[in-house]
């Protein structure tokens, strides 16, 4: 059932780019440039938009903020459930309510859902799981259709949701008129290449550096990742995955607020991830990497294949196919996945059942 794969956590991994390719079958039009979500709210309806999850699809719809508010220009909110269910969320007709879950099942998330109905939003669930709980109360559901998901730490998951808020972000920016035809094909194309990218970075080569660079810093006692703009999520995630199944302590911070605090954690002895793949900010996150380095931090930097110029600031690096930037958050997050996984085995953890946590998390 593993498919020949130690845990399900490794296969479900290894099954992203076909996820991908059933996140995006049939919702992309290269002649037009026009994406088809079979949504049936009027994209030009709303005013503000809220994103509302949990853990993993949290961070996927903060990607999902950056990507709408860019090229559909809509004011965008992301809150983590638990809190948005208790603050008495400012919600009127004409917001748009988006819940991410993978399993649909998630109380706190259900519950927002209900609290943003009862104000009147309009709602729209980005769900991997058919017919689950929300699925049946939403106005309507965009499936991300990655297939069942087992490891306990969501990986396929949350490529086919950022995907999915890129496919949202396409269509609420042509319907809105904010985005033009061409750089609408550009990024339509850009997703479209999704599933050969991440089949890419997970070439066995590619695996193989990650290993060896998760091993040598196994014995590491804190971890710090730092990524900047679209890619900030993607530092949080990393974080996450590593923290939940290796037990490792791991913080993330938006690149430019290490000065800001964080930067006194630094020391010979604090392996530091930046996510540097090309980016119209990449001269910033790499005098942040020059930061790190200036402290005696050990730099693990993630950068775009061929970037040997910005491969001397770090100790070691994780190259990744080259891809759009508005796109690259679902390819860096291979690379991330990837990090935590060979971490944990190399540390002899049970990836797929790992201490105190459960699949989905029906209780408050
Ligand atoms: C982390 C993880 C959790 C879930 C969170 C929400 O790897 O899996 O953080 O993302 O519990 O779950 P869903 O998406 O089912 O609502």
């Amino acid at each position: 059932e593993k498919g020949g794969y130690d845990t399900y956590m490794l296969k479900e991994i290894y099954e992203q780019p076909v996820a991908l390719t059933n996140t995006l079958i049939g919702r992309l039009h290269d002649e037009t440039g026009e994406v088809n979500l079979d949504i049936n709210l009027n994209p030009a309806s709303f005013k503000r938009i809220s994103i509302i999850a949990c853990g993993t699809a949290y961070y996927a719809g903060l990607v999902g903020e950056y990507l709408i508010e860019q090229l559909a220009r809509v004011p965008v909110e992301v809150d983590v459930a638990s809190e948005y269910r208790y603050r008495s969320p400012l919600v009127s007709e004409d917001t748009l309510a988006i819940v991410v879950s993978q399993s649909g099942e998630t109380i706190d998330t259900l519950e927002a859902l209900r609290e943003a109905k009862k104000f009147g939003a309009k709602t729209l669930g980005v769900i991997n799981a058919k017919g689950s709980s929300m699925t049946r109360e939403l106005d309507d559901t965009l499936y991300i259709h990655a297939g069942p998901e087992i490891g306990v730490a969501s990986t396929k998951a949350y490529t086919s949701m950022v995907s999915a808020f890129m496919l949202l972000a396409l269509w609420l920016g042509r319907a809105r008129g904010t985005l033009g035809e061409d750089l609408g094909r550009e990024l339509l194309h850009a997703t479209r290449e999704l599933p050969r990218l991440v089949e890419e970075a997970l070439a066995p080569e590619r695996v193989e550096k990650i290993k060896q660079i998760a091993e040598k810093y196994s014995g590491a006692r804190d971890y710090l990742f730092l990524g900047r703009g679209v890619n900030a999520p993607t530092a949080f995630e990393g974080a996450l995955k590593l923290k939940e199944i290796s037990y490792i302590h791991a913080e993330a911070y938006a690149a430019g607020e290490m000065k800001h605090g964080p930067i006194a954690l630094i020391d010979e002895h604090l392996p530091v991830v930046v996510v540097a793949t090309e980016s119209f900010l990449l001269e910033k996150t790499i005098s942040n990497v020059q930061e790190v380095r200036a402290r005696s931090g050990k730099v693990i930097a993630i950068l775009s294949d061929g970037d040997t110029e910005n491969a001397r600031h770090a100790d070691d690096v994780i190259y990744v196919p080259h891809a759009h930037e508005m796109v690259s958050p679902i390819v860096n997050a291979v690379a991330m996945q990837l990090l935590a996984y060979h971490t944990a085995t190399a540390l002899g953890k049970d990836v797929d059942k790992p201490r105190n946590l459960a699949k989905s998390v029906t209780v408050e």
